[in-house]
């Protein structure tokens, strides 16, 4: 059935080299660039899709399918690796073996992307077990009905459990999601109240487990001495040592280490990786965090208030996922996972609802060793400079 009527003007792929580039980054994925080579790429208006011809000698051995709105790869329609493999190999029964499930772990096609707007609904259209990591810090709950962006918090925690959810479709099987959470403070409005504490992260870890997600770990990222007196608490027992009275000054935060369920063997991810360069080149050297204390500097910006360091990002990224992954933030701020993920070679999925931070994340995306026109920019476009 053809799609509804859009003008091809509004098409983010406009061309023949464009297409290309782009059926360039699917044949790298599956490590086929150096065995194919382009036909003429032609563009189908009825579907709203570019078909790039896969030549091996000459030969016709398949296709790559883009949607030209949204510049995914259509990986249903696309031919698959094996199918291209038998074909340029000239093996035989190739329907029969591309039928068998394959016993070897997925390699996702997307490429970077920076989408704008809800990740509920965002994720809803990203392909199911394209993202190899999650690693995020969800937005902070506020109990003030003046600042709230949620009605309650028990429909903050029902937003909160729909993106987890979304999540799991997402994320490939056995790979991580892991979350930097902490306990929120509410402040007394008047002095004849009391301040409250809220169990953020043993809330969210219910979330996790009844998302049919497995507990792996709690990791304690320990800000160096002094970075919480800025909240003020205990500064009243530090004065009049009353018991009862006492309240630490919170230094630590969490970070939450879950895993999709499978009944595979980390081993297995290991040892059937298609790109074993990839698996030795995602060594992690010595110096590594032994304990699941990690002592590292908060971060501050002035264009968000609740960033966390590029050095906790880098960490996780490493530890959890091989290079080329993708590793998805569903609430990127002002995109520390994409900036950690580029620097280690992975690649990043942020979706961020804030205009102010996405664009924050367009000018430093700039910055970043990755041309800002192959990302795949969502309901937002590239920086101006780029266009
Ligand atoms: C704690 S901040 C993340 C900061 C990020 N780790 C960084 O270092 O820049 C949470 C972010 O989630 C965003 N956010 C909240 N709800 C969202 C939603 N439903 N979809 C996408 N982003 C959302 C907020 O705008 C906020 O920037």
């Amino acid at each position: 059935m053809a799609r509804k009527k859009i003008a091809s003007s509004s098409y983010i792929v406009q061309n023949v080299e464009h297409a290309k580039k782009i059926a360039l980054i699917y044949l790298k994925n599956i490590l086929l660039d150096k065995a194919i080579e382009f036909g003429l790429p032609e563009i189908d208006d009825r579907y709203h899709i570019w078909r790039v011809p896969l030549k091996n000698k000459g030969h016709l051995v398949g296709e790559v399918v883009i949607d030209s709105i949204t510049s995914l790869i259509n990986e249903r329609k696309s031919t698959k690796k094996q199918i291209l493999e038998d074909r340029i190999l000239g093996r035989k029964n190739e329907k029969a073996k591309s039928n068998k499930k394959q016993d070897i772990p997925k390699i996702s096609t997307v490429r970077n992307t920076i989408g704008f707007g809800d990740s509920e609904q965002l994720l809803q259209e990203t392909p199911t077990e394209s993202i190899d990591l999650i690693f995020t810090s969800p937005p902070y709950y506020n109990a003030r009905p003046e600042y709230a962006d949620y009605a309650s918090y028990q429909e903050y925690l029902e937003k909160i459990r729909r993106i987890i959810k979304h999540c799991y479709r997402v994320l490939n099987e056995g790979r991580f999601f892991v979350i930097n959470i902490s306990p929120v403070l509410i402040r007394r409005s008047s002095r004849s109240e009391a301040s409250k504490r809220i169990a953020v992260p043993f809330d969210f870890h219910r979330l996790f487990i009844e998302e049919g997600y497995e507990f792996i770990d709690d990791i304690i990222w320990v800000k160096p001495e002094g970075a919480g007196w800025a909240t003020g608490r205990g500064r009243r027992f530090a004065a009049d040592r009353n018991p009862l009275q006492y309240k630490p000054v919170p230094v630590t935060e969490y970070v939450l280490v879950y895993r999709k369920q499978t009944d595979k063997l980390i081993d297995w991810h290991i040892r059937k990786h298609p790109n074993q360069k990839d698996v030795l080149k995602s060594k992690i050297k010595d110096g590594y965090e032994v304990t699941n204390i990690w002592k590292i500097h908060p971060a501050y910006s002035k264009k968000h208030p609740a960033i966390f360091p590029v050095q906790l990002a880098e960490k996780v990224i490493q530890y959890y996922s091989f290079k080329n992954d993708v590793v998805l933030d569903p609430f990127a701020g002002i995109g520390t996972v994409g900036e950690a993920a580029v620097k280690m070679d992975r690649r990043f999925v942020l979706f961020e609802m804030n205009p102010e931070y996405i664009n924050e994340i367009k000018s430093k995306s700039i910055k970043w060793k990755c041309k800002p026109k192959l990302i795949n920019w969502i309901n937002t476009t590239p920086p101006e400079k780029t266009q």
